[in-house]
C-alpha cells in the first residue's frame, strides 16, 4: 500500500510539515505500507492556462516538473495534501498543483474514463492555520474534496489544526499529533480492511 504526501508549504519543517510526519509515523508502523514525499516548493510547477488541451485528450499540454506527478498520483494507493491556509484556502503551491488536475477532470468528466474504479483509494487533508476561525479550512475542505472526485479518490477524512502560527508551533500541540500518528495507522488499515470486504467508508459531508 503506497501513500503519496503532497508538501505544499514553502516552509521546510513547518507546522503542517510537521503533522504530516506525525501521519507518515503511523504509517511506518506497518512494514509493508511505503510513501514518497514530495515538496511542491522545489518544484517548477506553471499555473493552468486554461487552454482547453486537455479536453480532448486528458493530458496537460504543459510539460514541466508536474509531468511526472500525474503519474505518481495515478499510483499511489492513498494522497495526502498537506498546506497551511493562507487567506482562508490552500497555498499558491497547493493550489496550483491541483489546478493541473483539470487534465484529470477532464479524463473522468469528458472521456468518461473511471479510474481504478471499485478500488478503496482516498485522499485525505492535513491543514494548519494561526486563528481558530469556524471557516477557516472551509475552502481548501472544499477545494481539495473536489479534487479528490476528479481523481476517483474517496474522501478519507482531515485532520485541521487551528491556533499554530510561529514555526514550530505544531510541535506544542501534543494530543493533534497524537491523533495524527493515529490516523496513519488508519489509513493503512483501512485500506487493508476494505480490501479484504470491499465495503466503502461514507465520505464526510461536503461544505457547499
Ligand atoms: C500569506 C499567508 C496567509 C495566511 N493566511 C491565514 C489565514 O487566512 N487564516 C489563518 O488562520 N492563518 C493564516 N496564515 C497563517 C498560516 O496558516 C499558519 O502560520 C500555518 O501554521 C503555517 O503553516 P506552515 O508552517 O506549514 O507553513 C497565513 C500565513 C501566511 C504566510
Amino acid at each position: 500500500m503506497h501513500t503519496l504526501i503532497i508538501l505544499g508549504s514553502p516552509r521546510l519543517n513547518g507546522n503542517s510539515e510537521t503533522l504530516a510526519q506525525a501521519v507518515a509515523s503511523g504509517i511506518r508502523q506497518h512494514p509493508d505500507a511505503t510513501l514518497e514525499f514530495v515538496r511542491l516548493n522545489n518544484l517548477r510547477i506553471s499555473p493552468c492556462q486554461g487552454c482547453g488541451g486537455c479536453n480532448k485528450t486528458s493530458t496537460c499540454v504543459i510539460n514541466d516538473d508536474m509531468t511526472p506527478l500525474y503519474e505518481k498520483v495515478d499510483n499511489c494507493d492513498h494522497l495526502i495534501i498537506v498546506s497551511p491556509i493562507y487567506f482562508y484556502g490552500l497555498s499558491a503551491q497547493s493550489k496550483t498543483f491541483i489546478d493541473r488536475f483539470q487534465a484529470r477532470w477532464a479524463r473522468k468528466y469528458l472521456a468518461k474514463i473511471r479510474f481504478r474504479e471499485g478500488e478503496q483509494r482516498q485522499g485525505t487533508l492535513l491543514a494548519t492555520a494561526a486563528t481558530d476561525g469556524k471557516k477557516v479550512f472551509d475552502g481548501a475542505l472544499l477545494t481539495t474534496h473536489i479534487l479528490f472526485d476528479a481523481l476517483d479518490l474517496k474522501c478519507g477524512g482531515s485532520l485541521l489544526a487551528k491556533g499554530v502560527d510561529q514555526f514550530g508551533a505544531m510541535h506544542k500541540q501534543t494530543q493533534t499529533l497524537e491523533q495524527a500518528v493515529t490516523l496513519g495507522q488508519e489509513i493503512v488499515t483501512d485500506w487493508h480492511r476494505l480490501k479484504k470486504t470491499d465495503g466503502s467508508i461514507p465520505a464526510p459531508t461536503q461544505p457547499m
